[in-house]
C-alpha cells in the first residue's frame, strides 16, 4: 500500500490527520458559509463520523482527503481544511473513478490555497498512484468550487452533468457539474 504523502507546496502542508484536528474540523463543518452548497451543516457527531470515514478511506486505499495546514513559520500546522483524492462511496454514473475534493475554513478562502493544495494532490494522483483520470463534481450552484476546477485545467462537458441520486428531485443542489482531467492533459500543462 502507498504510504507517501503529496509534496508540500510553497505555502501548505498536506498531512495525515490527528486527533487535534477534530475540533477545527467540527467548527468548519458547522459554519453555514462553508456548508452553503451542501444539504446542511454538520453536527459534532456527524463531523466526527465524517472524520472517521476519511481516516478509514486512507487505511483502506493508502490515499484520501489530506489535512491541509499552513507551513510554519506562518502557521502552526493547525488544520485549515482538507484537499485530496477519494473514491465516491455511492454508485456514480461516471464511475468507477477517483475524485478530487476540497473544503477550507472560511477565514482561508480567497488566498489560492485550495488550488495550490489541489495541484499537489493531482501530482500525487497522476505521478505516484499512476491514475489515468481524476474527476471532480459539485452542485451546479457552487461556482467557487467550479472555479477551482477550471484553474486546475479540468475539462467540463455538459453532457456529463447529472442529478445527484442522494438528493430529492427538485432540491436546490440536485444538479451537479462534472469536470475531468486525464493524466495526458495534466502532463501537457505548462
Ligand atoms: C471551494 C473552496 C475550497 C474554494 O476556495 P477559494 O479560496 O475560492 O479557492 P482558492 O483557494 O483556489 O482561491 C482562489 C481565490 O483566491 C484569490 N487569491 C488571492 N491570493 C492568491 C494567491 N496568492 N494565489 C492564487 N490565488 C489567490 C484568487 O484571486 C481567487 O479569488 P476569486 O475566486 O475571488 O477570483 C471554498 O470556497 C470552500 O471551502 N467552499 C466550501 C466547501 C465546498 O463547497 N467544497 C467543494 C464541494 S464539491
Amino acid at each position: 500500500m502507498t504510504v507517501q504523502w503529496p509534496a508540500p507546496t510553497a505555502r501548505l502542508l498536506l498531512r495525515a490527520w490527528c486527533e487535534a484536528d477534530r475540533a477545527p474540523f467540527r467548527a468548519m463543518n458547522a459554519d453555514p458559509r462553508v456548508m452553503a452548497c451542501f444539504p446542511s451543516t454538520l453536527t459534532d457527531v456527524q463531523s466526527d463520523a465524517l472524520f472517521d470515514r476519511i481516516v478509514a478511506h486512507h487505511a483502506q486505499h493508502g490515499f484520501g482527503l489530506w489535512a491541509v495546514a499552513l507551513k510554519a513559520p506562518a502557521g502552526d500546522s493547525a488544520l485549515i481544511g482538507f484537499t485530496g483524492l477519494s473514491i465516491p462511496a455511492w454508485q456514480a454514473p461516471f464511475g468507477p473513478c477517483v475524485e478530487i475534493g476540497w473544503r477550507l475554513a472560511h477565514d482561508h478562502w480567497g488566498h489560492g490555497y485550495a488550488t495550490e493544495a489541489a495541484r499537489s494532490a493531482l501530482a500525487y494522483g497522476f505521478d505516484v498512484l499512476q491514475l489515468g483520470e481524476i474527476v471532480s463534481f459539485t452542485a451546479a450552484v457552487n461556482h467557487r468550487s467550479a472555479r477551482v476546477m477550471q484553474r486546475l485545467g479540468m475539462h467540463h462537458d455538459a453532457a456529463d452533468d447529472f442529478d445527484h441520486p442522494a438528493l430529492p428531485p427538485g432540491h436546490r443542489l440536485e444538479r451537479h457539474v462534472l469536470y475531468r482531467l486525464t493524466r495526458q492533459a495534466w502532463a501537457s500543462q505548462p
